[in-house]
Parts: C-alpha cells; sequence; structure tokens
C-alpha cells in the first residue's frame, strides 16, 4: 500500500536521534516560557532574547526531524515534560538554561560517538553542524549570565541590559528556514 511504512526494529542511532530531536523540542518550550516569565516581569528585552532562543531550537528539531525523514527512519514524537514556569530571578533563568545546553553538549558527544560505534558515517557528517552549534550555545549563555550578574543589583543596569537584550535577531540559516 503506498505510504504505508514498515514495521521494521529501530536501529540505535535511530533511537538516539528521535531522543535528541524530542529534547531540542522540550528546550524550545524551555525558552517559550522563560519568554512568557519575562513577559510577566516587564523585562521584554530578555523576553524577545528567549523568543529568538525558542525559535532557533525548533530550528535545531526541524534540521533533525528532516534528517530523520531523509534516511527513511521513522519520527517518533515523544511525551515532551513541561518546562519550568518561574525563576527566582533573571540570572537563575540563564543559568538554569546555561546548564541545560551544557547537557545538550554532552547528548551531542554521546550521539556523535554512537554514530561513530555504529560505523554511521552519514549521521556523524550530519551532527558536526550540532557539536559546533553548540560551542556557539554555550559561549552565547555563558556571556549573557556574565553580563546579568554583573547588573543583578541595579535596576538601572539591568534596565540597559533588557534594551540590550531586546535587539537580539534571529540568526541568518533560523531567519530563513523559519520564514523570519
Ligand atoms: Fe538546540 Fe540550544 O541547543
Amino acid at each position: 500500500m503506498a505510504g504505508a511504512r514498515q514495521e521494521r526494529k529501530q536501529n540505535k542511532v535511530e533511537t538516539a536521534l528521535n531522543k535528541q530531536l524530542n529534547e531540542e523540542m522540550y528546550s524550545s518550550n524551555m525558552y517559550r516560557s522563560m519568554q512568557a516569565h519575562f513577559m510577566h516581569e516587564n523585562l521584554t528585552g530578555f523576553a524577545k532574547w528567549c523568543d529568538v532562543q525558542a525559535q532557533e531550537e525548533n530550528y535545531h528539531a526541524r534540521r533533525i526531524f528532516d534528517f530523520i525523514i531523509e534516511r527513511g527512519w521513522n519520527v517518533q514524537i515523544q511525551h515532551i515534560q513541561g518546562p519550568p514556569t518561574s525563576w527566582d530571578s533573571p540570572l537563575a533563568a540563564f543559568e538554569a538554561a546555561l546548564g541545560h545546553e551544557r547537557s545538550l553538549t554532552q547528548a551531542f558527544y554521546k550521539l556523535y560517538k554512537l554514530a561513530e560505534d555504529e560505523n554511521d558515517i552519514a549521521t556523524r557528517i550530519f551532527l558536526q553542524w550540532f557539536v559546533s552549534e553548540q560551542v556557539e550555545e554555550e559561549a552565547m549563555l555563558e556571556e549573557a549570565c556574565a553580563k546579568i550578574r554583573r547588573v543583578a543589583d541595579s535596576p538601572a543596569g539591568m534596565y540597559m541590559l533588557d534594551r540590550e537584550f531586546s535587539g537580539r535577531a534571529a540568526d541568518t540559516a533560523t531567519a530563513s528556514a523559519e520564514g523570519i
């Protein structure tokens, strides 16, 4: 029958890529939740920053989604846990996000090693983009945390930083993929 999917056992790389797809979807939801939190806190620049990051994560998820399909494998969207909805301070929110990015980096390293062990060259090459992207993501979050730390006790400083964060734009690849 046209379009029917064959019943077959998932291979290890396919299973791990599906897990990572769901992690990226969680990440998008997490930044979206941070956006809502900052809107409530009247930190609209912080909210804009998180809006852009949520779109980035959606783009990451989409890249993995497309790759799974292109390999002729099955996409398996799983139950995605709800992210936190509030944080004690802007610094607490961004530090939690940095911790999350670090765990994603480790997940990509494991996935890369698995692709290597399974002799799956296409996946290994595909994952190289994500390994580089995670270096950028961690550096960006570290920089944001450092800036917030510097103004944490200064309402005027926080106001200025909020204005700075409001200027964050989507990167070119995400913008063209998301039509923004
Ligand atoms: Fe998709 Fe922030 O890593």
